[in-house]
């Protein structure tokens, strides 16, 4: 498949005074053309601060991009010169924020912010530049778009101003738009208003989407793949459809889980009230993860190895891929399956190799905490 946007192995760090924040610590994902990958996971995971390295808004200093790719169409956004950025910024990859009235201008009205957008990429004259605003303010539904250019951000109601963000990001027919929660702060109706806009503005240019969001029901209407994110990291990355039917990854699974569902399982088999489902814990502190799994802490399943080295993510059908050792081991024992008796017999060796190993380390343990026994 041909992708517009290849995220490889993107890590983005705050230093600090003292400590380092590793805010987004190896992301690997890709955009199809028209396609709308959903992004989620629990507060402070990571998101925002991919979607701003996405688009190297990235307040430096503290912050830095440390490592990875970001290759839109053929070009690796990660090195390029701020100067070139800027000509890829709102023309070919441009970003929907949360809350409009901390990224739109206050001292602007909303025709000159729009205008500034075309006339920075496109060689067209104040006049023309307004009056293609005007039309963009049609297309993103406002009523009157030829008294509103002349408007500023506060004389506009949320939604007016959202639809006004989508405007600027739209301006220039990006090839990839980021929406980072660009509907948690309205009403559902209004949300219900923009999502459908977003559709309608992504199927008529065709535009890859990548859309941040807390709400698991936005993420099963209004996206194709959703991505899960937690400290810091992919955990799972699949078919929209997929994610809902057959979550691996315990943190989707649990995330899932807290999904209130009207008139569902509200009571127990003894009659008792059923709570959500809660994910103990919290997310662990970004300065320092767990050195094997990230969310050991909190995982109902986890293993002695859980704790020892972070699992890699590994493609387990095709498509849905998962960071979870749980899922390791079947993969590996697919693999044997289709190697047939050759796979058999590396199983049978490699399972010795692995009690070998385990009972060396019982023997080190038992040794080590009888010298600590001893002084
Ligand atoms: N300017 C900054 N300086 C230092 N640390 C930051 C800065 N911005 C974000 N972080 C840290 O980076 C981590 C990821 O933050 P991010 O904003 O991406 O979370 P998020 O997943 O978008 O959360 P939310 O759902 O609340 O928006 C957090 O630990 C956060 O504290
Ligand atoms: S790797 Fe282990 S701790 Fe991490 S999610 Fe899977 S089972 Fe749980
Ligand atoms: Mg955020």
């Amino acid at each position: 498949m041909e992708y517009v946007l290849e995220v490889n192995d993107l890590a983005t760090y705050f230093f600090m005074h003292d400590y380092i924040i590793r805010a987004v610590d190896g992301v690997d994902f890709t955009l199809a053309k028209g396609e709308t990958l959903g992004i989620v996971g629990e507060s402070g995971c990571g998101k925002s601060i991919t979607s701003m390295s996405l688009m190297r808004l990235i307040p430096d200093p503290p912050g830095k991009i440390v490592d990875g790719e970001v290759n839109l169409k053929g070009t690796d956004l990660v090195k390029l010169p701020e100067e070139k950025m800027r000509g890829f910024r709102g023309n070919e990859i441009s970003m929907i924020f949360q809350e409009p009235m901390t990224s739109l201008n206050p001292v602007y009205t909303i025709g000159f912010q729009i205008s500034e957008v075309l006339r920075l990429h496109r060689d067209i004259e104040k006049r023309e530049a307004l009056s293609e605003a005007a039309r963009l303010l049609k297309m993103v539904g406002m009523s009157d778009p030829d008294q509103r250019v002349h408007e500023y951000p506060f004389q506009l109601s949320g939604g007016l101003r959202q639809r006004a963000m989508i405007a600027i990001a739209m301006a220039c027919e990006p090839s990839v738009m980021i929406a980072d929660e660009p509907t948690t702060a309205l009403d559902v109706t209004i949300q219900a208003q923009i999502l459908r806009l977003m559709g309608e503005l992504k199927d008529a240019k065709d535009t890859s989407i990548a859309f941040i969001t807390h709400d698991l029901a936005v993420i099963a209407g209004f996206t194709d793949r959703v991505m899960v994110m937690y400290a810091g990291v992919a955990v799972e990355d699949a078919p929209v459809k997929e994610v809902f039917k057959n979550p691996l990854h315990p943190y989707t699974q649990g995330l899932l889980g807290s999904v209130p569902v009207l008139g569902v399982g509200k009571l127990n088999e003894d009659g008792t009230r059923r709570l959500l489902q809660a994910i103990p814990g919290t997310l662990p502190d970004a300065r320092r993860f767990p050195r094997g799994c990230r969310f050991a802490p909190r995982c109902p399943h986890a293993m002695k190895r859980c704790w020892e080295a972070e699992p890699n993510m590994v493609e387990v059908a095709p498509g849905h891929k998962v960071r979870c050792y749980l899922h390791h081991e079947e993969v590996r024992e697919r693999k044997m399956r289709n190697l047939g008796a050759a796979g058999r017999r590396i199983a049978k060796l490699q399972e010795h190799d692995r009690k070998k190993r385990e009972s060396k380390r019982a023997r080190e343990e038992r040794k080590e905490s009888k010298r600590d026994g001893v002084s």
